[in-house]
């Protein structure tokens, strides 16, 4: 094992003193090598983005009503036909055993005892048909796009086999991003670590380049998904499909039309490109673009309950937690995930209590100010 493989030594109690997304977050950091703790908590370039995921919301204040009618309160929100206790998800997040020997599976059992959906990457160190079997409710697949559409379409119908109830296309990273803070410290995925949804799949075969093109513009974007692709899984998919990564009204609509059953507007977590938005801050022009009724899930900085509040007034139908659970797993396993869980319930709870909104339906703008 390097100094970059998992930690051991989990906490199987829960101390007084983590009560807090930012708490475990903190742990994480003490517990974790360098190049392990730049790799889940760096972001793009200089982190404006990742920044600006923080402030964005922290610029946002919530407005409460008074005396409000609490007797039917309910968080309780509808997905693709389904009620979700809780409008939470765990976002996809790739080789999460870097963090626990257990990864996914440790996350799962947290997501499994708080009846959370769990959102499963095409890169977990956990293969989708494990991860789909030990899941008590349906889970959620994220689908990378592989280099043929013979290998796309295998992992595709893999997840549809498996009995996953819809899934997340990730548009927003055909090449990874500039991480500097990854790559000053670094971080290279240890070999013991797998990646099995695709380790079957050949890889393809390098592009021949004319003298003087470029490895980038000329050779991996000339090979990446464009829209006829998404149509083209559209066609293929016969469960609820989801673009992950829209941050454009414009995007949003061409993904409706393209008949797409929802959106997720996020920014990676500011690991793509250095310089996009907030997603908090694009929210209502996407949701302006696409209409009321088609869901619209949002993730990239979520640490708090009333994050949670302010995306779900801006219209939001739910959001995914992306680093804090790994923080969380990180620290104490599946007991810390299941506990941080429970802290973001509490904390959304609370928020709707003491702003006077009983359910999910009455978090409308006018419950924040400052956009
Ligand atoms: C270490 C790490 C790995 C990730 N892996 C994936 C992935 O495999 N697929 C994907 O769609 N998004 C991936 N993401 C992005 C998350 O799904 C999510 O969009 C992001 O973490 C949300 O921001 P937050 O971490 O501020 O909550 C990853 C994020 C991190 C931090």
């Amino acid at each position: 094992m390097t100094n970059q493989s998992q930690q051991t030594g989990f906490l199987e109690n829960i101390p007084v003193h983590l009560v807090s997304a930012g708490d475990y977050e903190q742990e994480a950091r003490q517990r974790l090598s360098d190049p392990v703790w730049a790799q889940i908590a760096g972001g793009a370039g200089d982190e404006l983005t990742l920044r600006k995921n923080r402030s964005a919301f922290d610029a946002l204040d919530i407005i409460p009503r008074l005396l409000a009618d609490f007797r039917q309160a309910d968080t309780g929100v509808h997905l693709f036909g389904r009620r979700h206790k809780f409008p939470l998800l765990i976002a996809p997040i790739a080789h999460q055993q870097l963090l626990h020997p257990q990864g996914e599976l440790a996350t799962l059992a947290a997501a499994n005892a708080l009846e959370t959906t769990f959102i499963a990457s095409t890169l977990a160190s956990t293969p989708l048909e494990t991860i789909a079997a030990e899941s008590e409710q349906p889970s959620w697949f994220q689908l990378y796009f592989q280099p043929t559409r013979e290998q796309t379409l295998d992992l595709l119908q893999r997840a549809e086999a498996a009995g996953y109830e819809a899934i997340v296309v990730t548009l927003d990273a055909p090449i990874s991003g500039l991480r500097n803070r990854v790559q000053r410290a670094g971080f290279t995925l240890p070999a013991h670590i797998p990646t099995p949804n695709t380790a079957g799949y050949k890889p393809p075969a390098p592009r021949n380049l004319a003298p003087g093109s470029s490895v980038i513009l000329n050779g991996f974007m000339a090979d990446a998904p464009r829209w006829e692709d998404l149509q083209w899984l559209r066609e293929h998919c016969n469960l609820p499909l989801l673009a992950k990564g829209v941050l454009s009204p414009a995007d949003a609509e061409q993904c409706r039309a393209t008949g797409l059953d929802g959106i997720i507007v996020s920014n990676h977590g500011g690991r793509t490109l250095d310089g996009l938005p907030a997603t908090i801050d694009v929210l209502p022009a996407i949701r302006a673009a696409v209409g009321n009724e088609l869901p619209l899930l949002l993730d990239s900085g979520i640490r708090r309950g009333t994050d949670i509040f302010k995306a779900l007034a801006l219209g939001a139908d739910a959001v995914l937690l992306g680093r804090p659970y790994l923080y969380a797993l990180a620290t104490a396993g599946a007991l810390g995930v299941a506990h941080l869980l429970r802290i973001l319930r509490e904390e959304l709870e609370i928020a709707m209590a003491l702003s006077g909104r009983p359910d999910i339906r009455s978090i409308q703008p006018d419950a924040v100010t400052g956009s």
